[in-house]
C-alpha cells in the first residue's frame, strides 16, 4: 500500500529543468543558454576575486556558527539598504526601511508574498506580460490571485508604454504590482526614466503597492545607474517593498544571498510591519544562511575590495554587451535576413530573441541548444568557441 502512489509527477521547472536536461545530454556541442548564470569566455562561472579574498578573511575570523538573527546580520542589512538606495537617501536618513537577509532574491519574493498575503488576503498581484517564469509560481504558491499588465510589444520589440500605463491605471487600490527595476527578465526591455516617473505617479495616485524585483543591479548600466527606477518609485510613493539579490552581481548563486526590504511611511510603521515579516521568516526557514551575507558585508565594508568587485562586475557587464554585438553581427554575416539588431539595445543578461517556441524546440532537438521557452537566451552562455555553432543552428532553424 503506497501513500504517495496517487501523486502525479509535476512538470519540470521552465528554467532550472533545462539545466537538468542539458546535464543529461551527451552531445559534444551542447550549449546551455537557459538559466541566468554568468559565464566567462571559457564558459566557466568563476568565483570573483573579491569574493575569494573576502571568504579567506571570513574563514580566518569566524569563531562560531551559531544562529543568525531572524532578519540576518545588521551589518548586511545596512549594506543592502545602501546598495539599493545609495548611502544618503532620505529613506535611510528617515529610518523608514527595514531589511531581512533572505535565501536569494527568490526567498525575498516569497517572504514578501507570504507577509503580504497574511495582511491583504484579498489583494491581487499584477505581473508584466511576459515575466520571469517563477514570479507567478511564487505568488500563487503564497495564495494570491494573479493578473497581468501589458508590457512587451513583440511588434516593436520594445515597451508598449501606452498599454502598460493604461493597465496600471486600472489596478485597484490595495493591489500589488510587481515591477522589474532593471534588466527586465525575460525581455531585457526596461522603462525609460520618463516612464518610471509615470509609473510612480500612478502608484501614488491609485494607491497600489509597488513590489520591486531588483535581481540584476549592475548588469544594466552600472550599480548607481540601475537604481534609477527604484529611486523614482521611492520618491513618488512613501511605501514599497523590494526583493533584491546578490546572486548575479556578486556571483553568489549557490550561497542564496538576497534580501527583502520594506519601506514604510514612518520608522514606527516600518518597524511594526516588519515584525510580521520576521514571523513569515521564522515560520518558514527560521533565519538565513550566513555565508553569502558575510561575503557581501566584508566586501562592501572595505574600499579596496569594493573597488575590485566593481571592476569585476564591469567586466561581466562589458563581456555581455560585446557578445550581444558579436551575436547580432554574426547572424547577419551568416546570411540570416531577419533583423536581430534589437538584441544590441536590450539590458542585462538576457536576449529576448524573438525565436518562437517551435524554433526553441528545434534548436534543442536537432542541435542540443537549450533556450527558455518564449525565446529567452542567456547571452553570457555564448562564448568564442560556441558562437559559430549557435549562429549556424539559428540560421538553419530560421531557414
Ligand atoms: C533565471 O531567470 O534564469 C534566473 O533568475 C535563475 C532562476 O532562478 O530562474
Amino acid at each position: 500500500m503506497s501513500i504517495f502512489a496517487s501523486i502525479p509527477s509535476a512538470p519540470p521547472d521552465a528554467i532550472l529543468g533545462l539545466t537538468e536536461a542539458f546535464n543529461k545530454d551527451s552531445a559534444p556541442n551542447k550549449i546551455n543558454l537557459g538559466v541566468g548564470v554568468y559565464k566567462d569566455k571559457s564558459g566557466e562561472t568563476p568565483i570573483l576575486e573579491s569574493v575569494k579574498t573576502a571568504e579567506a578573511r571570513i574563514l580566518a575570523a569566524t569563531v562560531s556558527k551559531s544562529y543568525m538573527p531572524i532578519g540576518g546580520s545588521p551589518v548586511y542589512r545596512q549594506a543592502v539598504q545602501e546598495m539599493l538606495f545609495g548611502k544618503d537617501h532620505p529613506v535611510l536618513r528617515e529610518d523608514r526601511a527595514r531589511t531581512a537577509h533572505t535565501p536569494g532574491g527568490t526567498g525575498g519574493l516569497r517572504v514578501g508574498a507570504d507577509f503580504l498575503k497574511k495582511q491583504y488576503p484579498n489583494a491581487t498581484v499584477w505581473t508584466s506580460t511576459p515575466t520571469w517564469a517563477n514570479h507567478k509560481g511564487i505568488f500563487s504558491a503564497a495564495g494570491f490571485q494573479l493578473a497581468d499588465y501589458r508590457y512587451y510589444d513583440p511588434a516593436t520589440k520594445g515597451l508598449n508604454e501606452e498599454a502598460m500605463l493604461e493597465d496600471l491605471a486600472s489596478v485597484p487600490a490595495g493591489d500589488i504590482v510587481l515591477l522589474h527595476v532593471c534588466c527586465h527578465n525575460p525581455t531585457g526591455v526596461d522603462p525609460s526614466p520618463a516612464m518610471w516617473t509615470e509609473i510612480g505617479k500612478l502608484a501614488a495616485e491609485k494607491g497600489w503597492l509597488p513590489f520591486l524585483d531588483f535581481a540584476y543591479q549592475g548588469f544594466g548600466a552600472g550599480v548607481n545607474e540601475d537604481r534609477a527606477g527604484l529611486l523614482e518609485i521611492a520618491g513618488a510613493c512613501r511605501e514599497l517593498v523590494v526583493a533584491s539579490s546578490f546572486s548575479k552581481n556578486f556571483g553568489l548563486y549557490q550561497d542564496r544571498t538576497g534580501a527583502l526590504t520594506l519601506v514604510g511611511d514612518h520608522a514606527d510603521i516600518a518597524e511594526k510591519a516588519f515584525s510580521n515579516v520576521e514571523i513569515a521568516i521564522r515560520t518558514n526557514y527560521s533565519n538565513p544562511p550566513a555565508h553569502g551575507g558575510l561575503i557581501v558585508e566584508t566586501i562592501l565594508a572595505d574600499d579596496s575590495l569594493t573597488d575590485t568587485w566593481l571592476k569585476e562586475l564591469e567586466g561581466m557587464r562589458n563581456r555581455i554587451a560585446a557578445v550581444r554585438n558579436d551575436f547580432v553581427d554574426r547572424l547577419s554575416a551568416k546570411g540570416v535576413d531577419r533583423d536581430f539588431s534589437f538584441i544590441k539595445q536590450q539590458n542585462g543578461m538576457f536576449s529576448f530573441s524573438g525565436l518562437s517556441d517551435e524554433h526553441v524546440a528545434a534548436l534543442r532537438d536537432r542541435f542540443s541548444i537549450y533556450i527558455v521557452k518564449g525565446g529567452r537566451i542567456n547571452v553570457a552562455g555564448i562564448t568564442p568557441s560556441n558562437i559559430d555553432y549557435l549562429c549556424d543552428a539559428v540560421a538553419t532553424v530560421l531557414a
